[in-house]
C-alpha cells in the first residue's frame, strides 16, 4: 500500500465566506479527506489567522472571525479521524520557522510577489512588513507539515512557487529538511464569477449585493441572487466564447450536481434561462444545506469548538515542532 500524503491548506477568516470559496477551495478540501480510498491523505487545515494580521481591523473582529471560520471548517465535516483542523496562531513554531525561512529569502524575490504589489496599492496608508513576508509565513505553514499537496486558487499559486524554491534552497543549504510541496489545482469551479458582472471574480466586498451569494444565505435570497443573474441574449444554454454569465451558471451548476456540460446543455435543450437559473438556485441550496443546518449549532457550542481547536492545536504542534527543531539544528542553532 503507498504510504499516504500530506495535504496542507489554509484559509483567511475575513467576513462570511462566499459560493466562491466554497467551490473554490473548501468543497476540495473536503474531497481530500474521503477516507474512502486505499491511502486517504493526512490532510491539515487551518485558519490563517495571523495573515489576517497584515490588514487593519479592530480586535474583537478579528477574534469573531477566526472563530467563526473555525466552526465554517468544522461544520464542512473537514475534521476526520486523518484530518486535523487548527488555527495558526494556536501552533507557534510556525513563526519561529517563518523567521528560519526570511533568512533564506531574498528582498528581491519577495518584491516581486504581485499579491504584495496589488495590497501595496490598496493599503497604501499601512505597508507593513508582516504583508512583505506574508509569503515566507505561507512557505513557513506549508513546509511545517512536510506537505505534498496544497490546495490553492489561482492567486496563490506565485506564493506557492516561491514556498517551493525557498525549501529548495534550504535543502541544497543545509541538506534535506523539506518535503517540495506542489500544487493541487482543483476541478473546474476555481473560479467562481460575479453574477452581476460574470468578467469579475465573485467577492464579498463587490459593492453590488447581488454580485456575490454567500455561504450563509437563506434560500430565498439564493433564488432571487441567481434570478437576476446576468446572461446574454441568447437564450440558449450552452457553454461558449462570449456567454460569460451563462458559462458562470454551468460551471456553478457542474461543481454543485456533478454533472458535465454536455449533460447540462442536454437537460435544458429548449428551456429558458429562466428555468435553468431556478434550477442552478435550487442546486446551490441543496449542495449548501448540510453545511446551513450544521453550522448554527456549532457556533452555539462554544465549549465543544474551544476543545476541538485544542486537539487540533496539539495534534499539529507534534508535527510542526519536530520539523522546526529539525530546520533549527541543520541551520547550526545551539539546541540545549
Ligand atoms: N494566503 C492564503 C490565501 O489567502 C492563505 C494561506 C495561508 C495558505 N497559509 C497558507 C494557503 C498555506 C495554503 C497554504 O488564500
Amino acid at each position: 500500500m503507498p504510504t499516504p500524503k500530506t495535504v496542507l491548506s489554509l484559509i483567511q477568516a475575513t467576513g462570511v465566506p462566499t459560493l466562491g470559496n466554497y467551490l473554490g477551495a473548501l468543497k476540495n478540501w473536503a474531497s481530500m479527506t474521503d477516507s474512502g480510498t486505499d491511502t486517504p491523505n493526512n490532510c491539515i487545515y487551518g485558519v490563517a489567522d495571523l495573515h489576517a494580521l497584515t490588514v487593519r481591523r479592530p480586535p474583537a473582529e478579528q477574534r469573531r472571525q477566526t472563530f467563526e471560520m473555525y466552526a465554517t471548517l468544522l461544520a464542512l465535516g473537514l475534521k476526520r479521524e486523518n484530518s486535523i483542523v487548527m488555527v495558526q496562531s494556536h501552533v507557534p513554531s510556525h513563526t519561529m520557522l517563518n523567521w528560519l525561512l526570511c533568512c533564506s529569502t531574498q528582498f528581491g524575490e519577495a518584491s516581486r510577489m504581485t499579491q504584495f504589489k496589488d495590497k501595496s496599492q490598496q493599503h497604501a496608508d499601512n505597508i507593513n512588513l508582516g504583508l512583505f513576508t506574508y509569503p515566507t509565513l505561507m512557505a513557513a505553514d506549508i513546509l511545517i507539515y512536510q506537505a505534498h499537496y496544497v490546495p490553492v486558487g489561482d492567486d496563490q499559486k506565485q506564493h506557492l512557487e516561491l514556498a517551493r524554491n525557498i525549501a529548495e534552497r534550504f535543502n541544497g543549504l543545509y541538506g534535506e529538511t523539506f518535503v517540495i510541496p506542489e500544487p493541487y489545482i482543483g476541478k473546474q469551479g476555481g473560479r467562481v464569477m460575479s453574477l452581476q458582472d460574470p468578467t469579475k471574480k465573485m467577492s464579498k466586498s463587490d459593492p453590488n449585493p447581488k454580485a456575490c451569494i454567500f455561504m450563509l444565505d437563506p434560500p430565498e435570497v439564493i433564488r432571487k441572487k441567481c434570478r437576476s443573474a446576468v446572461t446574454d441574449s441568447e437564450a440558449s444554454v450552452r457553454f461558449a466564447e462570449g456567454k460569460d454569465g451563462i458559462n458562470n451558471l454551468m460551471s456553478i451548476y457542474s461543481c454543485c450536481t456533478g454533472e458535465s456540460y454536455e449533460q447540462i446543455e442536454h437537460t435544458f435543450v429548449g428551456k429558458g434561462y429562466g428555468d435553468f437559473k431556478n434550477a442552478v438556485a435550487e442546486a446551490i441550496i441543496e449542495e449548501l444545506r448540510p453545511f446551513q443546518t450544521e453550522y448554527p449549532k456549532l457556533l452555539a457550542d462554544k465549549a465543544y469548538l474551544e476543545q476541538c481547536a485544542r486537539e487540533g492545536a496539539g495534534a499539529a504542534a507534534r508535527i510542526a515542532d519536530r520539523t522546526t527543531a529539525k530546520a533549527m539544528k541543520k541551520c547550526g542553532l545551539w539546541m540545549v
